[in-house]
């Protein structure tokens, strides 16, 4: 493929899930993106990188982003608390980043971040992936053409589901707030993200109440034993992991060596991590959780966030006073319902070839390029905006620890 000015080099630190769908972005569009390097410590994921990505891969980060090669953007998507040392380091080095989201797992984290870009008069570009999705996009061109009128309220969910739940949040990787990150910060920044956007105002006081209520030894059904392998209360259990992860095959990627067939799941399950019971893990983030959040004038909103429904979605509501807007992410449709007028459907249209979130992965990267490339682009958002809706859930995680009390969100030390 020639080189072309628009052709952006791209390098990745982390070649795990995320990092994958980066590197598939640049091979599927490769006038937009060559995927030059990547960084990673897992050698069969470094051969992956190199066989069928053609990346130059290296094993440890600093060799390769001290190495001189030029990179246009600099992708960091290692673990929530990596980030803050990945983010630094090629900072530093004069590169601009795709930053994970979280953007790192404090509030002083974010802005050690925040700072050394400034300093270094660098981009970062987070992944809320959300506001590329062609279903926000949309109600972002709603909002835009005045059809709700000026926003009064927001009601929105994020429904996790009961499967995602069980695997992310009480048997993987981010089960625990001390390892990872809580909730909010780990699932909920992006709708803390999604809101701020649409509301287009500043969020100024944030009250926040929830708990793990369910995910606890004190529910474990009687005679249930530390692995779902050996349980004899499996066959009723709607979290047994065997019928989890055979049924929702993605999860089963975390631990599964070679190819999801249901042998591999199962041989790769059995007294893994995974396989513990739901009751009996070192879980400590919440299954559901209410933030309401004022913004700057007046503007009002409530998110929940809950473990408990049969699939992953996201809803919304918007109040607006001329009229309705109402929808769920996955429909890919949205209902406006103008006050005292007939209610229509907007269709909303996802050709989305890469990656998952509703079509927000590959908007994403279409959009990052755009503005790479000094093109016209929507949704783009930097470290600043971005560094907003961290606070807004870091706030709304101390308002949860203290019993609900307000927690004004300050944008800036001293402000
Ligand atoms: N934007 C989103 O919607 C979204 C969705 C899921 C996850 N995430 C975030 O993306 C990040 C990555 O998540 P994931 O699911 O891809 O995780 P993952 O565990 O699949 O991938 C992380 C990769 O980093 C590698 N790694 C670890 N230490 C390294 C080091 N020092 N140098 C280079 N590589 C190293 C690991 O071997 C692994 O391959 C996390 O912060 C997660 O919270 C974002």
């Amino acid at each position: 493929m020639k080189n072309s000015a628009e052709r952006k080099r791209l390098a990745i630190v982390g070649f795990g899930g995320r990092g994958h769908i980066y590197g598939e972005f640049a091979r599927r569009y490769p006038e937009k993106f060559q995927l030059a390097a990547v960084a990673e410590t897992d050698p069969d994921r470094r051969k992956d990188a190199e066989d069928n990505f053609g990346a130059k891969v290296y094993a440890d980060y600093r060799e390769m982003l001290s190495s001189g090669e030029k990179f246009d953007l600099v992708a960091i998507a290692t673990q929530d608390r990596q980030h803050k040392e990945h983010a630094l380091y090629a900072l530093e080095r004069g590169y601009d980043l795709l930053l994970e989201k979280p953007v790192a797992v404090t509030e002083g984290d974010c802005l050690d971040i925040y700072r050394s870009a400034e300093r270094n008069g660098r981009k970062v570009y987070v992944c809320h992936v959300l506001r590329y999705t062609p279903f926000y996009s949309a109600i972002r061109r709603l909002i835009d053409e005045g059809v709700p009128g000026e926003i009064v309220n927001i009601h929105a969910s994020e429904n996790v589901g009961y499967y995602h739940q069980a695997h992310s949040y009480v048997r993987g990787p981010w089960r625990n707030s001390v390892e990872s990150s809580p909730m909010i910060l780990a699932k909920c920044c992006h709708d803390m993200d999604i809101l701020r956007y649409l509301i287009g105002e500043k969020c100024v006081s944030v009250n926040s109440y929830g708990s793990l209520s369910y995910f606890r030894k004190e529910n474990a059904p009687e005679g249930s034993t530390q692995f779902c392998s050996d349980c004899p209360r499996s066959e009723e259990c709607i979290y047994n992991a065997q019928k989890l992860y055979t049924r929702y095959i993605w999860p089963a990627g975390y631990f599964t060596k070679g190819e999801l067939t249901e042998q591999n799941i199962l041989r790769d399950l059995k007294y893994s991590p995974y396989d513990r019971c739901v009751y009996r893990c070192d879980n400590d983030v919440v299954d559901h959780q209410s933030t309401v959040l004022l913004f700057e004038k007046g503007k009002t909103a409530v998110h929940t966030m809950t473990a408990f429904s049969g699939e992953i979605y996201r809803d919304i509501k918007i109040y607006g006073t001329k009229a309705e807007i109402v929808g769920v992410m996955e429909d890919n449709f949205l209902e406006v319902r103008p006050l005292g007028g007939k209610a229509y459907r907007v269709d909303v249209n996802n050709e989305a070839s890469v990656g998952g979130h509703c079509g927000g992965d590959y908007y994403m990267m279409l959009q990052i390029w755009n503005a790479m490339n000094g093109r016209p682009c929507e949704g783009i958002t930097y470290l600043d905006v971005s560094l907003e809706s961290h606070l807004m859930a870091f706030c709304a995680e101390k308002s949860r620890l203290s019993g609900g009390s307000t927690q004004f969100v300050r944008l800036r030390e001293g402000e």
